[in-house]
């Protein structure tokens, strides 16, 4: 049986950070799915389509697609769509205790409710300072994004740079 893991997230936009944690994901798990899912809190800079375009761009750019599907969810619980293909974990990337205490509940309630289970990665330290919150802003607020995020990603926000 092929252990596959679900990659979850806003990606709005997806960073180095993000990247990171994919490519050391699929050093682990057999079969990869990013997965673009709405997050209602959140207020969005990048149409939902848009986001999962640039992550597959992003995959490729980077040279480690192959076992990577990149996809989005809109209805219904995470864990709906981990029973739909069969994913039995989730990977979230982990910077700080911050995070880890924000996603340790989620993990929990996905566990209770569908027996998926949640590990925690750690993006490569270089990146460890970088989240999409932050390039959002910068990027609002006419600042250069492209240490942050992937060229696609850069060409997209920044286009004639
Ligand atoms: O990148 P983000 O915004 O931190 O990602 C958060 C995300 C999308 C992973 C989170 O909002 C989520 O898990 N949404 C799915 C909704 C769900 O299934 N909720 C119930 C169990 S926690």
């Amino acid at each position: 049986m092929p252990r596959i893991a679900v990659v979850p997230g806003s990606f709005d936009p997806v960073t180095l950070g993000h990247l990171s944690v994919i490519e050391r994901s699929a050093n682990v798990f057999d079969e990869i799915h990013v997965l673009v899912v709405h997050n209602p809190g959140k207020t969005a800079l990048i149409p939902f389509a848009d986001r999962v375009q640039l992550i597959s761009d992003s995959i490729a750019e980077a040279g480690i697609q192959g076992r990577i599907t990149v996809t989005s969810w809109s209805v219904g619980l995470l864990v709906d769509y981990c029973l739909e293909v069969g994913a039995t974990v989730l990977v979230k990337g982990v910077r700080s205790a911050t995070d880890i205490t924000y996603e340790t509940p989620m993990a929990i309630v996905n566990r209770d409710l569908a027996g998926v289970e949640t590990v925690f990665m750690l993006p490569d330290p270089a990146h460890q300072h970088v989240s999409s919150s932050l390039v959002r802003q910068v990027a609002s607020l006419g600042g250069d994004i492209r240490p942050y995020v992937p060229a696609a990603v850069a060409r997209f926000l920044r286009p004639g740079e």
